[in-house]
């Protein structure tokens, strides 16, 4: 039997910034999972969105709120908006046109809040492509943020940036190939990514849990862990129950609504690391 089976896991209490998916509607297509014609429920999606934000509380997170903006139907996904680490706030520049916008009014939020903004140079998508690993940050390239942000991000905060590759357009934005699970692991979708970057990945996570991609195409690698409970999509029905062999404990919330606009449970949580 692993060891992680029999010792048990330790979560940790997080802060998160969210979004009420109050104006959410797909009404332009910049990744292969919109579709311009799709019909959005949109109180089923508030409803879905509440049922995370309650789950979160339940488990001892605490849970901050952006308003929402009319005319601004992704704003509810959150972790595109900046990544936060040791206090330190580094913002957004959208690659769509479409959202650019939202990046005004999450620094409003910040700076409200006591946090300098770092506004960058190079189109770079906050914790949808830059995801701080405890120790350094794993950054994703292909599609949405550049390799010009990801230098801009290791001389902002001085910790190391490592590059990855995506390649697969279903997974535009590394939170949809990967997640943290604690300090020492994370869990990824290997062919997500360019053949050397699967190799570094392999280098640095041997022990990786590793994702198929019918999980990931269930939005199971975009999902928030605390150490111990991974929030994740019950569509992921594999991936949970490997990572429960993994000794981790999977607490399913249902986004479907909001996966029509190629967004999930990670998207629509920012965390702030102060
Ligand atoms: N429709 C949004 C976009 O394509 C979805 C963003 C999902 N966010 C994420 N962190 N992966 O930009």
């Amino acid at each position: 039997m692993p060891e992680s089976v029999t010792t048990g896991r330790a979560p940790r209490a997080r802060r998160f910034l969210v979004c009420e998916p109050r104006h959410f509607a797909v009404r332009y297509a910049i990744n292969p999972w919109m579709h311009p014609d799709t019909r959005v429920d949109v109180d089923l999606a508030r409803e879905q969105w509440r049922s995370l934000i309650q789950a979160y509380r339940a488990h001892g997170h605490a849970v901050d709120t952006v308003d929402p903006v009319p005319g601004l139907p992704d704003m509810v996904f959150a972790a595109n908006s900046a990544v936060v680490v040791g206090g330190r706030v580094f913002g957004s520049l959208f690659h769509a046109p479409e959202r650019r916008p939202e990046s005004g009014h999450y620094d409003t939020w910040f700076k409200a809040a006591g946090y300098d903004v770092h506004r960058p140079e190079s189109v770079c998508e906050g914790e949808g492509d830059l995801v701080w690993t405890g120790r350094y940050v794993l950054a994703g390239t292909g599609f949405r943020t550049t390799r010009e942000a990801h230098r801009e991000v290791q001389e902002f905060f001085g910790h190391p940036v490592v590059s990855l590759t995506l390649v697969d357009p279903y997974f535009y934005h590394l939170d949809t190939a990967l997640f943290v699970l604690d300090d020492d692991n994370v869990c990824y979708y290997p062919e997500a990514f360019s053949p050397g970057s699967r190799e570094v990945l392999a280098r640095l996570y041997p022990d990786a849990v590793r994702a198929t991609r019918d999980d990931a195409l269930a939005f199971g690698l975009n999902s928030v862990s605390d150490g111990r409970h991974v929030f994740i999509a019950p569509q992921a029905e594999a991936l949970a129950a490997r990572l429960g062999e993994h000794g981790y404990l999977p607490v399913p919330v249902d986004l479907s609504e909001l996966h029509k606009a190629g967004g999930g449970i990670k998207c629509c949580t920012q965390e702030i690391r102060s």
